[in-house]
């Protein structure tokens, strides 16, 4: 039998962006959620984060940006494609961009500001699904492109980990095969 105290976890999963509707968190319970998350280990408390909020109207312009940004780099772009990158934000009523900010001048490597930031994100995921609604981490062209992290307000440093889309699930979440115990863990043995 499965520990009852790790059901969170043992049920946690994503739930695909475009399931994700209204109502999101209200202001005082994003926070809460946002503060929670905020609690990472992070090797030389350098808070190597930072969360910037996605919603109404700034959301569905942040999604048109990205559209007319597809086409730029690709003029022959179809209009379904197009229609699909500004979609993307369109689904669900919040969506957090989490990035980690790298200080170049740590003697912490940099691989783990980004776990550091990379625990922001996923704490992020685990909270909203604590707190009953659904949420997917999601990542594209857009988390890798310099103009996108611009459009954002980040400096050179500064690059996006992921943008957290969460909302009200409109139906139970799809559950796939999880990977084995016996396939993942070992004893190490000199
Ligand atoms: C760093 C990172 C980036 C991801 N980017 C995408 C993405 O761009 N598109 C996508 O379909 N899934 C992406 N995923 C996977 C989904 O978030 C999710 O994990 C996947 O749909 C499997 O669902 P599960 O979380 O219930 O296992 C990403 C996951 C991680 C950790």
């Amino acid at each position: 039998m499965k520990h009852p105290t790790l059901d969170v976890l043992n049920a946690r999963r994503s739930v695909p962006s475009r399931q994700l509707g209204e109502p999101g968190p209200d202001p005082a319970t994003l926070r809460h959620l946002i503060e929670a998350a905020l609690r990472v280990p992070d090797h030389g408390k350098l808070e190597p984060f930072r969360i910037r909020i996605l919603q109404g109207n700034a959301k569905q312009a942040f999604g048109r940006e990205l559209a007319r940004m597809a086409v730029e780099a690709n003029p022959d772009l179809s209009e379904a494609k197009r229609e699909k990158e500004q979609r993307r934000y369109e689904h669900a009523p919040l969506v957090l961009v989490v990035s980690a900010r790298i200080d170049g001048d740590s003697k912490v490597p940099e691989l783990e500001q980004n776990l550091t930031a990379g625990c922001v994100a996923y704490n992020l995921l685990l909270g909203a699904q604590a707190l009953g609604f659904g949420a997917q981490w999601l990542t594209g062209w857009a988390a890798y492109d310099r103009d996108v992290a611009k459009l954002l307000g980040m400096k050179k440093h500064e690059h996006v980990i992921g943008f957290i889309h969460i909302g009200t699930p409109s139906m139970d979440a799809p559950e796939r095969d999880r990977p084995s115990y016996d396939d993942i863990v070992s004893a190490w043995a000199p």
